[in-house]
């Protein structure tokens, strides 16, 4: 059976994720917080281990873990810009050298990043995670020229507490109401005006993790509800 790793796997997208890829018949071990931080290069490791221990081999690696923080550049607090290339960038490249051989030694080895229509395009106050996505992009492009599979799934707003999170956070941003921001700041770029479901993610995952997926590599693979068409 092959066998996946997925990271952030406790909720949102992750979960989604962990969930469809086991009915497609992946043996799946999800990684959270509550097994490791994946801020850390121990975390990262550890998360390749387990996966390897379980199942003795790795097939797909999800790097999804993700946080966010909403601020101006300006008032941006230096700890948190660096939480955040940790989670969002770090870990994806530790994941993929951590796990080249086992995912580079199966014949349908993937390495697939959640990474967000933010590798695309920028928004104001979000200059950590737009750097940070925009950085995994040029991961994936470089793991695809040095030999592994690799693609960077590119989901506009997705129905999971980070983006319900934020509300409050783009509420104080901008001097609106919380009812308002949905709207009119969340949904704002979106030209289709709705939030994705995860599950949405999570099946475009499942198909670049199987034999759909077999052409793509170095890429954006975008889902964002018309957005980048801008
Ligand atoms: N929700 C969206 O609109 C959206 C859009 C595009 C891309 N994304 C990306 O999708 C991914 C998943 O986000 P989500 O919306 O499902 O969020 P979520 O908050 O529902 O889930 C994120 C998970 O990551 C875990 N996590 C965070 N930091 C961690 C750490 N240091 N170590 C281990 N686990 C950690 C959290 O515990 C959580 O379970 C993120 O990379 C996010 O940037 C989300």
């Amino acid at each position: 059976m092959p066998a996946a790793l997925v990271t952030g796997a406790a909720s949102g997208i992750g979960k989604a994720t962990a969930e469809r890829l086991r009915a497609d018949g992946f043996d799946v071990l999800g990684f959270d917080l509550e097994d490791g931080d994946l801020s850390t290069r121990e975390g990262n490791q550890a998360a390749v281990d387990a996966a390897l221990e379980r199942f003795g081999r790795l097939d797909v690696v999800v790097a999804n873990a993700g946080v966010q923080h909403v601020s101006p550049v300006r008032d941006f607090p230096e700890d948190r810009w660096d939480a955040i290339q940790a989670i969002l960038l770090t870990s994806p490249f530790l994941l993929a050298k951590y796990a080249w051989d086992a995912l580079t030694a199966s014949d349908a080895g993937r390495f697939i990043a959640v990474a967000s229509a933010h590798a695309l395009v920028a928004s104001p106050n979000k200059a950590a995670y737009v750097a940070a996505k925009h950085g995994v992009l040029g991961l994936v492009k470089t793991l695809a020229l040095e030999g592994l599979q690799a693609t960077a799934v590119c989901p506009g707003y997705v129905r999971t507490p980070l983006v319900e999170k934020q509300i409050p956070d783009q509420a104080r941003a901008h001097g609106m109401s919380e009812d308002a921001v949905l709207e009119e700041v969340i949904l704002q770029p979106h030209a289709i005006k709705r939030l994705i479901e995860p599950e949405e993610v999570a099946n475009v995952i499942a198909f670049l993790a199987g034999p759909g997926g077999a052409a793509f590599s170095g890429v954006p693979v975008t889902m964002d509800l018309g957005w980048s068409a801008r």
